[in-house]
């Protein structure tokens, strides 16, 4: 395995990549900029223009071992992930790097476990999608929740924005995700009933009680990968939805110096074990901008060694979730995280 502090990102050139590329740099980690485009590689910002650059394809499987030698980690932030996950996650291993993404799309995590972890543990590296906003955050959460235990019998997970703005990745990668969406049923994998079932959820401050569908993401393959759930369901609320599928509703937009937009969200996660229910959050700015110090927190553990070993994992069976969390709180500032035992329950019609 590589031992460098340099960490390969591809689709640099995107909105989320930046992002990584400035949280990698505030970490002391040196990145290296890739995407499929000289040209727009060539257009990074100028606090970018000194790092260096590697246009490369995905299709392009020699190319793209020649653009991943001599790096330690290589964090995908090119979506559709249904069509970069592979190449790249496979392109990682060869040359004794790990591999990392930002993935919500159920599918691209399937086949990058199916896949690549046993490549992964014969090369001795660590595969880890979707530690990201979508997918690791509430893994993390609910594993943080579970305080140590592995069982729970019932997960709720519940993503709360008070707006969406889309880049032009989240337009494309949700038209290409066509895939019947998973959720845990009676303990297996089982497809979401159609129409999705609705209702009310009451989120905690800012968002307050509002209108719900379940729309599982990444989220429920990670966790399904590392825990023994008997249900699992996630909710979105409807009013981003609305947002998503406005063509007029503009990219996100900088408010503050660090690009961060004035989006909020908040991720709630109840987990029931018997006659113990806990419930526990998090809020915060941005579900691109966090993205970053999410992802980079697990590079920058694969990279010191503060991970569970090689082959594909879910973010909470790679890395201490407690400490994971703490650390985005503490040091990142990127989120804050609260838990309770009580709950009052939301309505959800079934
Ligand atoms: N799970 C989460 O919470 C989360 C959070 C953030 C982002 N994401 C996902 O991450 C992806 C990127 O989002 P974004 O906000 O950064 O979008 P974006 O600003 O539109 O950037 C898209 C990036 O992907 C690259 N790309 C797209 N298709 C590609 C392909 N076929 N081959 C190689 N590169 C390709 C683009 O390269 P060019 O510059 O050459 O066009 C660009 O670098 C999306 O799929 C999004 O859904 C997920």
């Amino acid at each position: 395995m590589n031992t460098t502090d340099r960490v390969l990102v591809y689709g640099a050139t995107g909105h989320t990549g930046r992002f990584v590329v400035d949280e990698l740099q505030r970490r002391g980690l040196v990145p290296v900029l890739a995407g499929r485009s000289a040209e727009r590689l060539a257009g990074v910002p100028a606090r970018h223009a000194h790092l260096d650059r590697r246009a490369v394809r995905t299709d392009d499987p020699d190319g793209l071992r020649r653009a991943v030698a001599g790096v330690g980690a290589v964090v995908n932030c090119a979506g559709p992930f249904l069509h970069t996950g592979l190449p790249l996650a496979h392109a990682a291993v060869a040359s004794g790097a790990h591999y990392l993404d930002v993935t919500a799309e159920q599918p691209a995590v399937q086949a990058l476990y199916r896949e690549l972890d046993g490549p992964a543990r014969a090369a001795g590296v660590a595969v880890v999608p979707a530690l990201a906003f979508y997918g690791g955050l509430a893994d993390l959460l609910v594993t943080a929740a579970l305080d140590g235990g592995s069982r729970a019998d019932e997960v709720e997970v519940a993503i709360g924005l008070d707006r969406w703005w889309p880049t032009a990745g989240t337009r494309v990668t949700g038209e290409r995700n066509t895939a019947t969406r998973l959720v845990v049923r009676a303990g297996e994998l089982a497809e979401l009933e159609s129409p999705a079932p609705s209702g009310t959820w009451r989120y905690p401050p800012p968002l307050g009680e509002q209108a719900v569908v379940q729309l599982p993401f990444s989220e429920v393959v990670t966790i399904d990968r590392h825990l023994d759930v008997g249900e699992l369901r996630s909710y979105l609320n409807t009013a981003p939805l609305d947002d998503l599928h406005d063509p007029a509703i503009p990219a996100p937009a900088a408010t503050d110096e660090s690009g961060r937009s004035a989006q909020q969200f908040v991720v709630d996660v109840v987990v029931r074990r018997g006659a113990d229910t806990r419930r526990t959050w998090a809020t915060g700015r941005d579900i691109y901008a966090v993205t970053a110090p999410i992802v980079v927190e697990g590079a920058v553990r694969l990279l010191d060694g503060r991970y569970g070993g090689p082959g594909a994992a879910a973010p909470g069976e790679a890395f201490d979730a407690t400490d994971v969390l703490a650390a985005l709180e503490r040091d990142a500032g990127a989120l804050v995280v609260r838990s309770a035992q009580a709950w009052s329950r939301s309505s959800i019609s079934r």
